[in-house]
């Protein structure tokens, strides 16, 4: 649609930023934090770009209030961040660690001493190796009630302050990454295990959600989903046949669940077939129907172009993690799909397709098929920063990045689209998984490196300052 004048962002719209616990906050084994997944697997040498880890990372755990005056110079309205699993059940379940609660008490009262709207992340990827160990993390469904017994702690203690809440991030980049690709803790490549450890982890975010309902009842809850939406490579009926298969196996697979409880059919057959479709015990459809999100979390990069694969066709994914161009190789599912470099796209360094329109195409979709509030909980460009002389970081890429998606935000919100917030990713530069410290986010440059800590400064880069201005003016000001 091409309209005349957009719509303006509603009043009290959530501009926000976002940053994930191991990514940022260091101190990894202090105050009786228990080690989690991440801070075994980065240990295995060749897991991360140079072997890079999360240690220290940008130390937010010491420089929380440092980080968090500069959210409010800033203006920002919301930060979202996640809770290590770790640091308050150091063991992942069992024991309770007060120190892990308090950490976590003084960033929200330091937020909202400074009107920041805090949103939690329940569970961003660091799965407490205590779980690992006691029965495979995610493979076995002990990890539903325990992760219940985890969120009910969280509700009970932040709940009175927090009203925004994300339950799972990516669960479909976690689990695939994970049991698929060998990418992510534990580094498995079987599918059958992936789809049972999918469903327990669905199964464990709908019990989560149901027990919000009655510690936090005023609040607002739903996962966070990385949403690729797909394009067809071409009008050729193969194609548009190959992305109808992407969008039900890698969007609706995981939509579908959360919001009304069933897996989509056509996806279910063929996993059926192959022999790899998860186990559903009796009462299990019943959890995840009553487990149904207040909004979609969507994190947003990039759309994905795919043609038809046959059955002979690639499989495996390459990913790039160095930053150097072109390094992708096409990935799929043999008989399913492939993906087709779109070439109407420019690409990032790290191959990552920049299509801002993509983003309102994906939101028009999640607003028809399942009538939901939308939370924007990422969206952002990890490039190569470069600080110049006299602490000047000239980012105008970012900008422009932010800019073309914040006005895709705005078509959506004028075709109809309920949108309550948007978060960047990230308000300081963090540590990038598997990419290291040179692939940067943030609207704060951290001065250290992959090789050296250096004194870990933050330093404003020029999108700081068109971000706040973007806040002030709500969204008008581009
Ligand atoms: C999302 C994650 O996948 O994208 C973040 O929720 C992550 O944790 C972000 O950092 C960007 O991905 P990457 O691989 O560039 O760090």
């Amino acid at each position: 649609m091409i309209y005349r004048k957009l719509d303006e962002f509603q009043q009290g719209f959530l501009w926000g930023s976002a940053s994930a616990a191991y990514q940022v906050e260091g101190a990894w084994n202090e105050d009786g934090k228990g080690p989690s997944v991440w801070d075994k697997y980065v240990r295995i040498p060749g897991t991360t770009y140079k072997n890079t880890n999360g240690d220290v990372a940008v130390d937010h755990y010491h420089r929380y209030k440092e980080d968090v005056a500069l959210m409010a110079e800033m203006g920002l309205k919301a930060y979202r961040f996640s809770i290590a699993w770790s640091r308050i059940y150091p063991e992942g379940n069992g024991q309770v660690n007060e120190k892990g609660l308090e950490f976590y008490d003084n960033l929200i009262n330091e937020l909202i001493a400074h009107k920041i709207e805090p949103i939690i992340t329940i569970y961003h990827w660091d799965v407490p190796q205590g779980l690992q160990d006691q029965y495979g993390g995610w493979e076995s469904r002990r990890i539903i009630d325990d992760f219940n017994e985890y969120c009910i702690t969280l509700y009970k203690r932040f709940g009175d302050r927090v009203k925004y809440w994300v339950t799972l991030n990516e669960q479909n980049v976690f689990i695939t990454h994970g049991y698929e690709r060998e990418l992510h803790p534990p580094k498995v490549r079987d599918r059958k295990r992936m789809y049972q450890a999918n469903h327990n982890a669905s199964l464990a975010s709908a019990k989560a959600i149901a027990s919000f309902r009655k510690y936090v009842p005023d609040g607002k809850i739903g996962p966070s989903f990385a949403f690729s939406p797909i394009y067809p490579h071409s009008p050729k009926p193969e194609d548009v046949l190959a992305a109808e298969n992407a969008e039900e196996l890698t969007n609706y697979w995981w939509l579908d669940v959360y919001v009304w409880g069933e897996y989509p059919k056509i996806a279910w057959k063929l996993l059926e077939k192959e022999g790899v479709a998860p186990t559903i015990e009796p009462g299990d459809i019943e959890i995840l129907k009553a487990g149904k999100p207040d909004f979609m979390g969507i994190n947003y990069y990039r759309t994905t172009t795919v043609e038809v694969n046959p059955l002979d066709g690639v499989g495996d994914v390459q990913m790039n993690n160095s930053g150097k161009k072109g390094t992708t190789a096409d990935s799929g599912i043999p008989g399913a799909f492939k993906t087709k470099r779109n070439e109407f796209l420019e690409a990032t360094n790290w191959d990552w397709e920049i299509d801002p329109q993509g983003l309102r195409v994906g939101m028009r979709r999640i607003s028809n098929r399942y009538k939901l509030p939308m939370l924007i909980t990422e969206n952002g460009l990890g490039e190569f920063d470069k600080l110049e002389e006299n602490d000047v970081i000239n980012d105008d890429y970012r900008i422009e990045y932010l800019k073309k998606h914040i006005e895709a935000c705005q078509g959506a919100i004028t075709d109809g689209v309920e949108l309550i917030g948007y978060c960047t990713w990230s308000f300081t530069d963090l540590l990038s998984w598997l990419n290291g410290y040179q692939k940067r986010y943030g609207f704060v440059y951290v001065d250290r490196d992959e090789n050296d800590e250096k004194e870990l400064r933050r330093i404003k880069k020029k999108s700081f300052e068109w971000y706040s201005n973007v806040i002030k003016s709500n969204g008008q000001q581009l």
